[in-house]
């Protein structure tokens, strides 16, 4: 079975292997890797149903002892309650440092799992095998493990390298149009930051899954190998995620991540237009309605300002967002929170 392999060097080196099918591999995989252990896949509910007998299956001709850990699909289970029950599970399956976690999901349980794996024992090898489109070329690469807690999203986290990530992307035929949009977000978001090529390519509908999802994860790799701590160039990755976490919280995760990036993208090429930067507006909304998203921002200055207040991204009296100075070449503008705020009065009032 053919595959692309994509090298990462970070604080810990690891191949990210992409390619239809190639979950059938995943004993072949690991052995290099973790030898012979106990392995503990964390799933969701909607991929066990689908796949999680598969990988089981698999992990267990390949001579492994695999458990299999379930929680509920959906952003709310990204808390506090399933890491620790995730924890306990770990330790009653007598998971010791030798042993390794497996993330068989989307982003949810990517993070929890990551998080997990950072936590036990001081620190467990953890393998990223992304279901979704989104975790396959955003959270699955580069480290960022998180849940979330009342006050905000992903504001209890490590930056916990996997050891390997495992992409699959025949796993993503059974995602939802829905679903699967929510990654067209994270895609689009890599070709207006860095690749106008890429960008062009997104105008073909469908676009080549893998050749796609590959040139994605090596945008990505490129930015984490240069700053894997988030000290800078790595913001770059945020563009249209200020404004677009900011709606999500204020729906209360209605809106989904996908759709609520594709309404903050939108929202900061027309602060980029309002900064007198370029005005690319009209040919991302083009581009982003082409793939269904509803590009509404249901929400006035006042509730995204007081939203922002949150952010992580947030320093004292000012905050930082990614702006487009051309299709293809973005840059990170600090602003004082204030004029921020008036410039969202003027674009969303
Ligand atoms: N998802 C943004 C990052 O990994 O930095």
């Amino acid at each position: 079975m053919s595959y692309r392999t994509i090298h990462v060097e970070a604080s810990r080196n690891y191949d990210i292997h992409i390619g239809r099918g190639i979950l059938s591999q995943i004993g072949d995989f690991i052995r290099p890797l973790l030898g012979d252990c106990r392995l503990v896949v964390l799933t969701d509910s909607n991929v066990d149903t689908l796949y999680g007998d598969k990988i089981i299956t698999y992990l267990t001709d390949a001579g492994y002892v695999a458990d299999k850990f379930v929680i509920p699909a959906g952003e709310a289970s990204k808390c506090a309650e399933n890491l620790l029950d995730f924890l306990n599970f770990l330790a009653e399956c007598q998971i010791t440092r030798s042993d390794s976690i497996i993330a068989f999901g989307g982003g949810v349980v990517g993070d929890l799992a990551g998080l997990a794996a950072s936590l036990y024992l001081r620190g467990v090898k953890y393998v990223q095998i992304p279901t979704t489109l989104l975790a396959a070329v955003d959270s699955s690469v580069g480290g960022k493990t998180a849940i979330d807690i009342p006050a905000g999203k992903n504001l209890v986290g490590a930056f916990y390298q996997p050891v390997l990530v495992c992409c699959d992307t025949a796993l993503m035929d059974t995602l939802s149009p829905e679903i699967y949009r929510d990654g067209c977000a994270e895609v689009v978001k890599y070709g207006v930051i860095l690749d106008k090529a890429l960008y062009d390519t997104l105008k073909i509908h469908p676009f080549e899954r893998d050749r796609v999802v590959a040139r994605c994860v090596e945008i990505k790799r490129d930015i984490v190998q240069k700053d894997e701590f988030d000290n800078g160039l790595r913001g770059l990755l945020n563009f249209g995620h200020t404004f677009g976490h900011a709606i999500e919280k204020l729906s209360c995760f209605s809106v989904s991540h996908g759709s609520a990036v594709a309404k903050g993208m939108v929202i900061a090429t027309k602060m980029a237009a309002l900064c007198n930067m370029c005005d690319v507006t009209d040919e991302l909304h083009g581009l982003l309605l082409g793939y269904g998203f509803d590009l509404s921002c249901p929400y006035g200055a006042d509730e995204i300002y007081n939203a922002l207040l949150s952010d992580k991204k947030r320093r004292g009296g000012s905050i930082t967002v990614v702006l487009p100075r051309s299709i293809g070449d973005c840059a990170l503008v600090t602003f004082p929170i204030e004029e921020l705020y008036d410039k969202l009065k003027i674009i969303l009032n």
